[in-house]
């Protein structure tokens, strides 16, 4: 076990720095599988990923050593299976709260859990559980969060943003992870305490264009949709017209604004 300076009792007290890795998720996998007892907390981190996994089989690339690409090892087993979707309102919220620490407005989640600054993406989240019939055996939660990246290429220019472009100020990457795992800690606790409803409502306060009219797209069709809230299972609930329909991930994708 590695030593560190993070003022938490588990999340990275073992920490592992990889200069370059092909994703910190696939590492941490794997370390799972080969070294039990891996101690919960483990993070591992990367300088560089040249296969870094995002959402829906998409590819994750960064500036290498600029942001942060790491993967946090838990086993939440105390979470029954039907409550899975608060893992991720838990980790959305420490993220959401780790970037309004230092970007003190604009910040929200947009559905399920990629990390905003008011239009622009500024990181996302890519949760990987191995289950033992109904019991989470283990987790593993891969963050990307955009800081020092200066520019970025210009089919998402419009659509991304860093710490730095926000701030015009460059941060040494480990005084954002202390505080990131600090609330990772605070919310995994609030999580195994099954305080459920005030996760929930907590993710809801965050959460982008929530009670707002907005234009989204299902299957090619674009229509106006207002977000009122989310299932238990993550489902987004929407009302539409009159009536109130819930949506599975990437069944739905938000154009604009009204
Ligand atoms: C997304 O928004 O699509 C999720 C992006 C998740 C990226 C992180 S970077 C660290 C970890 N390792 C990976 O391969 N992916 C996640």
């Amino acid at each position: 076990m590695q030593n560190n300076t993070f003022s938490t009792l588990f999340v990275g007290q073992n920490l592992i720095k990889l200069k370059e890795v092909d994703s910190t998720n696939n590492f941490l996998k794997e370390l799972v599988s080969k070294s039990e007892p891996l101690p919960e907390g483990t993070v591992i981190m990367a300088d560089n990923q040249f296969a870094g996994r995002g959402q829906q089989n998409s590819v994750w690339q960064t500036q290498v050593g600029k942001n942060i690409s790491l993967s946090i090892y838990l086993k939440p087993s105390f979470l029954p299976l039907d409550k899975q979707f608060y893992l991720n309102m838990a980790v959305s919220l420490a993220i959401s709260e780790t970037l309004s620490y230092f970007i003190t407005s604009g910040i929200s989640i947009k559905w399920p859990n990629d990390m905003y600054y008011l239009d622009k993406k500024l990181g996302g989240v890519l949760i990987e559980n191995a289950l033992t019939g109904t019991i989470i055996k283990s987790s593993v939660i891969g963050i990307g969060l955009n800081i020092n990246q200066t520019d970025f290429p210009e089919e998402i220019t419009q659509r991304a943003s860093s710490v730095f472009q926000i701030l015009q100020k460059e941060f040494q990457l480990e005084v954002i992870m202390e505080k990131l795992f600090v609330f990772m800690e605070k919310y995994y606790l609030v999580l195994k305490s099954g305080k459920f409803e005030s996760l929930k409502n907590r993710y809801l306060e965050k959460l982008y264009a929530i009670n707002k009219l907005a234009y989204y797209k299902e299957d090619g069709r674009v229509f106006e949709g207002e977000i009122i809230g989310v299932e238990d299972e993550g489902r987004l609930i929407m009302k539409v017209g009159n009536d109130q329909k819930s949506f599975n991930f990437k069944q739905i994708e938000f154009t604009h604004t009204k």
